[in-house]
């Protein structure tokens, strides 16, 4: 590095260093004078090298989904209870959050490809900002749920993503974690299609990732075999009473001791449902099993992920 650049990452440091108090300073020297600060350094690069990875598998399928990253085949219809009801075909915009990170959505909007905002009236200044909804994962997510939520040794462990879609989540488990088997169960053939063509075109280990083009309640011998189970908010998928049917049929095969991640409290949906009642007792809010981990990651952006164990 250059003596203009070091310069620089001194003055960005002393930039933060600026912002702390007498101990905050303190607990930051330790953390440098002690070289502990290398440790966390190799898995932050560990996780630069994944997430490029994942990347390139996110540029691959924008070669080969619609821009709005939305099948043809598809029905997607906004909800229309839950924290997700205000959606309309309208006011909502589908930005898949595992194709384009914040930066490229900033990219996309400078260049006029996407706007953050629709008319509420033509040609008055009466603009109203667009809702944008991913239904995917993101690659900050999928490190969150594997480097902070879930223990660090899955092997043996099988796990199962209910609904995978492009297969960000299937991607995500097999890069990050060592769990045994990592399958997704998919209605849509057009999904499992392109997820099938991303496992060859990176050449994975298809003993261990596997897609199923099934509607998931037809596959209980699935669910009864996982001992994770991810489930990505599903209101535009399915209708009410179809989602109040897929959380009996969960509750009934799930087996006890199973983890259970969603991107939306349990407490939320069971309640949207008005399935509190029937299903009080069933899971277990956890803490996350690699707290030490929270280091690589703005921990407020996560708050909305969820660890459950089934009771
Ligand atoms: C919100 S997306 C989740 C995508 C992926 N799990 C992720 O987080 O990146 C939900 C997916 O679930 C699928 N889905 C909904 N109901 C299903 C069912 N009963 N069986 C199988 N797939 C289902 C939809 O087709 C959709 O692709």
């Amino acid at each position: 590095m250059a003596e203009e650049s070091i310069l620089n990452v001194k003055c960005r440091l002393l930039e933060l260093f600026s912002e702390l108090d007498d101990s905050e300073l303190h607990s930051i020297e330790a953390w440098i004078s002690t070289q502990s600060y290398k440790q966390d350094l190799e898995i932050k690069k560990l996780l630069l090298e994944k997430e490029r990875k994942l990347s390139k598998i996110a540029n691959s399928l924008k070669n080969m989904v619609p821009f709005e990253a939305e099948m043809p085949s598809e029905v997607i219809m906004p909800p229309i209870i839950g924290d997700q009801a205000d959606c309309t075909k309208e006011n909502t915009c589908h930005v898949d959050e595992f194709l384009y990170d914040d930066k490229e959505v900033d990219e996309l909007v400078k260049s006029q490809k996407l706007t953050r905002f629709y008319c509420a009236e033509c040609n008055s200044r009466n603009i109203k900002e667009l809702i944008f909804i991913s239904h995917s994962m993101s690659k900050q997510a999928l490190q969150y749920i594997f480097y902070v939520l879930l223990p660090q040794d899955l092997e043996e462990k099988h796990l199962l993503d209910v609904g995978s879609r492009l297969g960000a989540v299937l991607y995500g488990a097999y890069y990050l974690c060592n769990a045994s088997s990592i399958v997704g169960v998919e209605m849509n053939k057009e999904c499992c299609e392109i997820q099938e063509n991303i496992i060859k075109k990176f050449s994975m280990d298809s003993n261990r990732i596997k897609v199923v083009n099934a509607d998931i309640t037809e596959r209980s011998d699935i669910v009864k075999n996982s001992n994770i189970i991810i489930i990505n908010v599903l209101d535009f998928f399915v209708d009410v009473q179809k989602h109040k049917e897929m959380w009996h049929f969960f509750k009934k095969h799930i087996k006890k001791g199973s983890y259970l991640i969603s991107n939306r409290s349990m407490t939320d949906t069971l309640d949207t449902l008005e399935l509190s009642e029937e299903m009080a007792g069933w899971l277990k809010i956890c803490k996350p099993h690699q707290v030490a981990n929270e280091i690589f990651f703005d921990v407020e952006d996560y708050s909305e992920l969820y660890l459950y164990t089934v009771k």
